[in-house]
């Protein structure tokens, strides 16, 4: 985004991080300008207080693009995975993409009354389209997110508002742990794939797109596919907590 001129706000809930992360951007392109807002969407429960922790710090903005882009996973059988863990999937990946949306789209619209474009993307997750074993909350939550901006993007297009819900797939990042072997997508390849397609479509696989044994998958019968995916998961998780990782 910075490369096509954006200027950038990052919210995000390590200062640390903020500071290091802005630090690179401006000393690589010191013309853009940045800001920041602290915030950890697992302990903000309600609109009015991602309005006043996010919404209020950021109304002076031109916001032209929103990445709803936070998430979190834990792996495991609904029964042996803990409440806090089922609260944080719920929070960071539901309820922090509608909060944040109802809370910016006001300022958001602005710019449609002025005749310009924005756009809204929510990364929800291949894993949002099926009910998952092993990862069902956080299919669950996924599948809230991508229904969130699916049904905006019809709601808000006449308002010159492209969203889009981006299902991502296996990315190398820190969510996916070190995980070796699987064939996991470059984040630049990843983000290269979601941006061709916004303001085309409304849900976007990114780069899967033409993939063929992401279509394989998708066209597999369901209860195939959860049982091998509760397995995967399964012992992932065991290897994971034998590790001290989880
Ligand atoms: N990697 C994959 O294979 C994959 C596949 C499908 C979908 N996704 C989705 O892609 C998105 C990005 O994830 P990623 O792969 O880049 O993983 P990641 O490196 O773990 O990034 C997740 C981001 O969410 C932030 N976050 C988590 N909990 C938060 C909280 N309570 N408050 C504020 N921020 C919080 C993290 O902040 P910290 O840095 O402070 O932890 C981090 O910036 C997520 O929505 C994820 O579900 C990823």
């Amino acid at each position: 985004m910075v490369e096509q001129g954006f200027n950038i706000c990052i919210i995000a809930r390590s200062e640390e991080k903020i500071a290091q992360r802005l630090e690179e951007i401006t000393k690589e392109f010191p013309k853009v300008r940045t800001f920041s807002v602290v915030a950890d969407f697992d302990k903000i429960h309600t609109i009015e207080d991602y309005k006043t922790q996010i919404g209020d710090q950021l109304r002076f903005l031109d916001i032209a693009m929103l990445f709803l882009n936070a998430g979190v996973s834990h792996v495991g059988a609904f029964a042996d995975i803990t409440n806090q863990e089922v609260q944080e999937m719920v929070s960071v990946n539901a309820l922090q993409p509608i909060y944040c949306a109802k809370v910016l789209l006001p300022i958001m619209l602005k710019r449609a009354n002025r005749g310009q474009r924005s756009a809204i993307v929510v990364t929800s997750s291949g894993l949002g389209g099926r009910p998952v074993a092993g990862t069902i909350t956080y299919s669950a939550a996924k599948a809230f997110s991508s229904f969130l901006a699916q049904g905006l993007s019809y709601e808000l297009e006449e308002q010159n508002v492209d969203v889009l819900s981006w299902e991502c797939g296996p990315t190398q990042t820190k969510m996916m742990r070190g995980r070796k072997g699987a064939k996991l997508l470059s984040p630049e390849a990843a983000v290269k794939g979601m941006l061709r397609d916004l303001g085309k479509e409304r849900l976007t696989y990114g780069v899967l797109k033409n993939d063929r044994s992401s279509s394989l998958f998708m066209a597999m019968p369901s209860g195939f596919i959860n049982r091998m995916m509760f397995k995967a998961m399964k012992g992932a998780r065991e290897r994971r907590i034998k590790e001290g990782l989880q």
